[in-house]
């Protein structure tokens, strides 16, 4: 999916460094790049980003990067001299994606145009990337986007084979301006990589180790950005709630969480996504005493057989994460808890996944993301023995996602007649429909005779629900 932009310069954060109006390299472009000199295509690029939301961070940072160089984003690769795909490796098929527009975007396309692969792929294939399409000139991981103007200089300068691969950096979080899809919710990176080596995970190989930002930029940022009009901040990590704050002032998570919190201007503070091991009653204990931190708690159990949960390496079994629930369910607001689940791991039995779908009864989680293992390069869960066939793991998906959308739509019937504020974030072509969400993280479609409510905070009623969606009208 790529993301459309309609926000100029003016919401680029972080003080652009470079001076805006000339592409790097504009005038000694090599001759295969002259094809494009006349044309307006010039200092245009196309940015298409898979994945996660830490992925959408990314070609946040990275159209920041670009557009204080000068360059101007657009909506199609046709019309772009720049093309970039920020990849996902995660499952094998976020994986081919690229690949597939690799070759829709072929040499004979490409006409002087420069393209470049991003992200995960990036960093799990590296130079085999030049291999499989030669009309790619850039490989560079997420560890290595502070370093983009100087790797694009290079490119333009005519050399064919750039890469920025690094993944042991400190630099990850300092690029130098980020331009924010969002005018009034942002995300920011609080730590970076993961040092968890779940064994059927490719992130710590593609993201690298675990790498926390200092505390007191990340204050400064969310300062800036409630300068800016942004009223709800995203914290962002991989495993967030290991965050360890490498300055003096060694701020705990939940610390970090109400310091946030306290800037003039924020109403709303999130983090995504928790690992379990490292959810504390401090955490809770934050959101009962801050009402500004959200309802909501995404904690990824991935299974409910503490069997599999040791052949993946999760460090915890059923009855701790079980004890991890009981602290989120004792906080004194309710608290909405959603998970990740990954059915026919290596050697899953249908005891085990007898053990996910009752614990899918026990926890009643408000929404589940749930996925089909994939086995993925360098994961020490490539070599086990077991493997489940597609046909069967699509059968125990199915399954599992149906007993999760009876839990969601009884969940959503008690919801109809309750009042929710919601932050409205889009308006629909119909003149009165509009949607936002709400603090529990659920997106809420409602009518309005109100004008202009893009990014105001709104009461309404819930007036009508199905297991994926809510309907409300406003109330005065
Ligand atoms: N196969 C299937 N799902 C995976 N995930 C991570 N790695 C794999 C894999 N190899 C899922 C996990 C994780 C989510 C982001 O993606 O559930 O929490
Ligand atoms: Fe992957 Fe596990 Fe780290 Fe999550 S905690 S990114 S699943 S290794």
């Amino acid at each position: 999916m790529s993301k459309t932009f309609d926000i100029g310069l003016e919401r680029l954060t972080g003080g652009a460094r470079f001076p805006v109006g000339v592409p790097v390299g504009a005038g000694d472009a090599n001759a295969e790049t002259d094809t494009l000199a006349a044309s307006a295509l010039r200092g245009t690029f196309f940015l298409e980003t898979f994945g996660c939301q830490m992925n959408d961070h990314d070609s946040e940072k990275v159209a920041g990067v670009l557009l204080s160089r000068g360059y101007r984003q657009v909506e199609t690769p046709e019309s772009a001299s720049l093309i970039l795909y920020n990849t996902c490796s995660i499952r094998e098929k976020a994986a081919q994606k690229v690949f597939s527009r690799l070759g829709e975007f072929g040499l004979q396309q490409n006409a002087g145009r420069i393209i470049g692969v991003l992200g995960c792929v990036a960093q799990q294939e590296g130079e085999e990337i030049f291999r499989r399409a030669p009309w790619v000139s850039l490989v560079c991981g997420s560890a290595s986007y502070s370093k983009l103007p100087e790797l694009l200089a290079q490119v333009e300068a005519g050399n064919q084979r750039v890469t920025g691969l690094d993944t042991d950096t400190d630099e990850t979080f300092e690029t130098p301006v980020t331009r924010r899809d969002n005018p009034w919710r942002a995300y920011l990176t609080i730590i970076e990589g993961c040092d968890k080596a779940c064994s059927y995970c490719v992130v710590p190989y593609t993201r690298g180790p675990e790498r926390s930002r200092a505390s007191d930029s990340i204050l400064r940022e969310v300062r800036q950005l409630a300068e800016l009009g942004f009223t709800e901040v995203q914290l962002l990590g991989q495993t967030v709630n290991s965050y360890a704050d490498p300055t003096a002032r060694k701020m705990k998570f939940s610390e970090l969480l109400l310091a946030v919190a306290d800037e003039p201007g924020i109403r709303r503070v999130r983090f995504t996504t928790s690992h379990p091991r490292d959810f504390s009653q401090d955490i809770v204990d934050a959101i009962d005493a801050q009402p500004k931190l959200c309802n909501h708690v995404h904690l990824p159990v991935q299974s409910g057989s503490t069997r599999i949960l040791r052949s993946m390496q999760r460090t915890y079994t059923r009855d701790e994460y079980l004890e991890k629930i009981a602290i989120i369910r004792g906080a004194k607001r309710p608290i909405s808890i959603t998970t990740d689940i990954i059915v026919g791991f290596p050697g899953e039995t249908e005891e085990d996944l007898g053990e996910t779908l009752s614990l899918l009864e026990v926890v009643k989680y408000d929404a589940m993301f749930s996925f089909k293992y994939s086995a993925r390069p360098h994961t020490p869960s490539l070599a086990m023995k077991d493997a489940i066939s597609e046909e069967e793991k699509s059968r125990r998906l199915a399954i599992l996602q149906d007993k999760q959308r009876a839990i969601q739509t009884a969940k959503h019937a008690t919801m109809v007649g309750e009042v929710y504020e919601l932050l409205v974030s889009t308006k629909s072509r119909r003149e009165t429909q509009w949607s936002g969400h709400t603090s529990c993280h659920r997106v809420v479609n409602f009518s309005s005779q109100e004008q202009a409510l893009l990014g105001k905070y709104v009461q309404v009623r819930i007036t009508g629900a199905t297991p994926n969606s809510l309907a409300g009208e406003q109330v005065p």
